[in-house]
């Protein structure tokens, strides 16, 4: 049975949600399901905006014939070839042959990769084009990297309507809704389309900026994503959002604690920083970054203006699962944020070099200072360095005080650890005859502690 939503008066959203497949991307969690918007339009000439994901191609083909209503299909536009939305493409090729693709050149080759088809009677199009189709222009543009190499955008100067692709899309099955403005967006979905944006196009800011510049030389009154709630109100507040997060300029004014624990001595400093943060009246947010997702986790650090990490020595590294946090937001070019580190390590701490060392890859991130290190847990007396780190932290967020950028502390040797075992010697020199009373391994199996 069809199930489809009208946009305009000519215009229908026929895509499918999927609340049953845990993983977008088999990589994101999504506990409320996906949307896969579709457009249907019913002018002179019919046109489909994109297709779908498989898993709601049943729906979705049954939205198409029913929406059609025994018309014939005229034009496919092919705004974004990742499957999420033209994998059931070449389905669509086979029910409706004469159906003409419109699309880029970087999307007949991608269509020949994937689906094995050539659209050889696609049109092709590049920045600027025009197609009528009766009492609608469409013009298209190029959106490369928003969120891979081919995508392009459209835009309807008739209605003034943008399809804009995965631009203004969010995470999320749309339960009856289709308009933004049917929900609380702010409340209930901002931070599903935060982490959605962030995950998905985070790593393309310039390239999203570059799209929204184009957008801010038109008249638009709607924009119709391909996932997600379609906009007709108020879209200087998600266009607004989408402004800050591609110029990786923070929302908050606050702290987030990622933290990672083993035995929970790195957990008690983490809560005990979090507590004096709170008492300077500083918004905090914590995570467990062993417990919760890492998709969760670089949402809020796009949305935080500082960012505390402290993670165990596991290994002689960073304990994985901050690593990997710390990897991904490298990854996204997570950039201008002030940081803090605390490390631990009952022998031989190590991470917080190594955490300052990701960091030092990305653009323009702060340290506020030295890390603070752990042995195993907090000493007695060590609380008053998380205080003095809190009040750190809240004079750079109430922007009281200027702190001056820090490089990663030089190399200072404390004594030297066996590269085998990590027994440390504690020592500005190491005699050339030391053997380890642990392994029993020679001096040369040893370098400086730094
Ligand atoms: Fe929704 Fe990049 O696909």
């Amino acid at each position: 049975m069809y199930c489809i939503r009208k946009v305009t008066n000519d215009l229908l959203w026929i895509g499918g949600n999927d609340r049953q497949t845990p993983k977008f991307e088999a990589a994101h969690p999504v506990p409320r399901g996906m949307s896969y918007n579709s457009y249907l339009l019913l002018d002179e000439k019919t046109v489909l905006f994109d297709t779908v994901d498989r898993a709601v191609q049943t729906q979705f083909f049954e939205n198409l014939e029913q929406a059609l209503h025994g018309r014939k299909l005229d034009y496919v536009f092919v705004h974004h070839m990742e499957p999420d939305h033209a994998a059931t493409l070449g389905d669509l090729m086979i029910r409706y042959p004469e159906a003409r693709i419109v699309c880029n050149g970087k999307s007949v080759n991608m269509i020949r990769q994937f689906h094995c088809a050539d659209p050889n009677h696609a049109i092709l199009v590049n920045e600027g084009d025009t197609i009528s189709t009766g009492r609608h222009t469409f013009t298209f543009a190029n959106a490369p990297m928003v969120h891979w190499p081919e995508v392009m955008v459209s835009y309807d100067s008739t209605d003034k309507i943008l399809f804009s692709a995965d631009a203004f899309g969010t995470f999320g099955a749309l339960n009856g809704v289709l308009f933004a403005d049917e929900l609380d967006f702010d409340r209930d979905w901002l931070d599903e389309a935060r982490r959605y944006y962030t995950n998905i196009v985070g790593k393309y800011g310039p390239q999203v900026t570059a799209l929204l510049k184009k957008a801010a030389g038109l008249d638009i009154q709607m924009i119709c994503p391909l996932h997600g709630p379609v906009w007709r109100k108020d879209l200087g507040y998600i266009l607004d959002k989408y402004s800050k997060w591609a110029a990786y300029e923070p929302e908050e004014q606050g702290v987030l604690i990622a933290f990672a624990s083993i035995y929970g001595g790195t957990e008690t400093a983490a809560a005990i920083l979090a507590c004096r943060l709170s008492e300077l009246g500083i918004r905090t947010e914590m995570y467990d970054v062993s417990v919760t997702h890492y998709s969760y986790v670089l949402s809020d650090c796009f949305k935080y203006s500082h960012i505390v990490f402290a993670s165990p020595t596991f290994n002689n590294g960073i304990f994985d699962p901050m690593e990997h946090l710390l990897r991904d937001l490298l990854h996204h070019n997570l950039q201008n944020r002030k940081v803090a580190l605390i490390q631990n390590g009952s022998w031989a701490p190590a991470s917080g070099k190594l955490m300052t060392q990701v960091l030092c890859e990305m653009k323009n991130m702060e340290l506020l200072q030295e890390p603070i290190t752990l042995k195993s847990a907090l000493a007695p007396g060590q609380e008053k360095e998380l205080e003095e780190l809190a009040q750190v932290l809240a004079a750079s967020v109430k922007g009281e005080a200027s702190t001056p950028v820090q490089e990663p502390a030089a190399d200072k040797p404390k004594g030297f650890v066996c590269k085998i075992c990590g027994f440390i010697y504690e020592s500005d020199t190491l005699p050339p005859d030391f053997v380890c009373p642990i392994c029993r391994r020679p001096a040369s199996d040893f370098e400086p502690v730094t």
